[in-house]
């Protein structure tokens, strides 16, 4: 009846090829920065952990998320989207400021990854960095458009080369890769704006809709706020968007000079 139908026959044979071969492990060992506000005496270390390549995904994020799920449920970190636009999953790895949902795991085993908060930051746990400075100084800049609204009650219209300034600029996620890159904004990070502030504070100083462009100009008109900037360009160089923060500044520096 089986043959009639034209199903297989089931044999003993069959049944062993059919069953997985024993998958060898390809174990990678992450070190990872550890810190606990609550044992506030214990200093920071690295913890070890290993990870199955066969059985992780591709990103650093996809590691992280395995070994506080199958591990280590004290590990703390942020993340969100896992595609590189919410910017929470910042991090340094391996010796650079990243996105670890953006970065990919180098599948070599033998070789150790380590993973360590953004640098010169206040940590709040693990690789969590204090954002709180970063985001006043963003508010500072006041990172909205500042126009008195149109007569006609109808939308503020750009062209579509006036719009096309922004690229480039707008696609900023504020993840803080490129401050904390910055040598100046590590030794300066109270009046220093850093590169990510000062890349928005350009996008809308050359917004062709928005009014408030002086004003803007003047805040920035003292020792501190953007002449920090030596143009070393780390910033440029890490930012895991390809934005170049490197030139707004050189941009802003230039219409500061001409006004
Ligand atoms: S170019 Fe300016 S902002 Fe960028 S890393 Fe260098 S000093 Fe910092
Ligand atoms: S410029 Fe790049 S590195 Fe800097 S905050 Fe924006 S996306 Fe992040
Ligand atoms: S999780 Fe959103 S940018 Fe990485």
């Amino acid at each position: 009846m089986l043959l009639k139908l034209g199903l297989p026959r089931i044999t003993t044979r069959s049944l062993a090829s059919a069953a997985k071969p024993t998958e060898v492990q390809r174990l990678k060992t992450f070190k990872i920065y550890r810190w606990n506000p609550d044992t506030p005496s214990e200093k920071p270390y690295l913890k070890s952990y290993q990870v199955d390549l066969n059985k992780c995904g591709p990103m650093v994020l996809d590691a992280l998320i395995k070994i506080k799920n199958e591990q280590d449920p004290t590990l703390t970190f942020r993340r969100s989207c896992r595609e590189g636009i919410c910017g929470s999953c910042a991090m340094n790895i391996g010796g650079r400021n990243t996105l670890a949902c953006l970065c990919k795991i180098d599948q070599n085993e033998n070789k150790q990854m380590k993973i360590y908060p953004l640098p010169h930051m206040y940590v709040v746990k693990d690789l969590v960095p204090d954002l709180t400075n970063f985001y006043k100084q963003y508010k500072s800049i006041k990172p909205f458009l500042q126009a008195s609204k149109p007569k006609d009650g109808k939308e503020n219209l750009q062209s579509i080369q006036n719009r096309q300034k922004l690229d480039g600029l707008y696609e900023c996620i504020l993840c803080a890769c490129c401050s904390t890159s910055c040598p100046s904004y590590w030794w300066n990070n109270e009046q220093y704006l850093g590169p990510a502030v000062l890349m928005q504070a350009y996008r809308w100083m050359i917004d062709s809709r928005d009014q408030a462009t002086e004003a803007r100009k003047e805040m920035l008109q003292n020792s501190m706020s953007i002449y920090r900037c030596h143009t070393i360009m780390n910033c440029t160089r890490t930012c895991p968007k390809g934005l170049n923060p490197g030139r707004a500044i050189a941009e802003i520096k230039k219409s500061l000079a001409f006004s």
